[in-house]
């Protein structure tokens, strides 16, 4: 049923892989079946074939930013299924680097969600949407960034708190 939330139990990992342009290589067979696509559908295509309209897009740049710099980064993410439903993941994305410290791909394990998380999650990301579309992506880094700031945290510091 289009639009309906979809979860995975607390000891579950949706696990997948991509090449260096986001390219997804491999997905456990947790990734495939909450994602509603066959394997075939889903090896080679760009990994924002799951990207939920709901999801700011400074999120996204945060990560590629992070990835790219050859460092780790925890996001919660709202993905959409092939036929309109939805599932919140708690992500760890990490970059895979060769004996020469290159970058080759990179691997995200994603766990469930807490119910306390998601609470400040979702009004976070809706204002944060709301912002992009008013004002674009830097105004909405902007606005992150103060918000950590008047906090006192860094990112990092902020969602693993949560
Ligand atoms: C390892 C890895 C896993 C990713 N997993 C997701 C995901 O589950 N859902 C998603 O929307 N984007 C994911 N992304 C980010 C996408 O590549 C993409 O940046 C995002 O969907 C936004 O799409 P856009 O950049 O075309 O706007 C992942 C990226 C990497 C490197």
């Amino acid at each position: 049923m289009a639009n309906s939330e979809l979860t995975f139990g607390d000891k579950e990992f949706i696990v997948s892989k991509t090449d260096l342009n986001g390219k997804i290589t491999y997905g456990n067979a947790l990734f495939i079946q909450i994602s509603g696509y066959t394997e075939l559908e889903l090896i080679g295509q760009p990994h924002n074939i799951l990207r939920h309209p709901d999801m700011p897009a400074v999120v996204f740049k945060l990560l590629w930013s992070q990835v790219r710099a050859g460092k780790e980064i925890f996001a919660y993410v709202k993905n959409k299924t092939k036929v309109g439903d939805y599932y919140w993941v708690f992500a760890h994305v990490t970059p895979t680097l060769d004996s020469n410290y290159k970058i080759t791909n990179f691997h995200s394990v994603r766990r469930k969600p807490s119910q306390k998380a998601l609470n400040i999650i979702k009004p976070l990301y809706a204002s944060l949407l709301q912002k992009e579309k008013n004002s674009g992506v830097a105004a909405t880094e902007e606005m992150l960034n103060q918000l950590l700031k008047d906090k006192g945290v860094s990112y990092d510091e902020f969602i693993l708190s949560l």
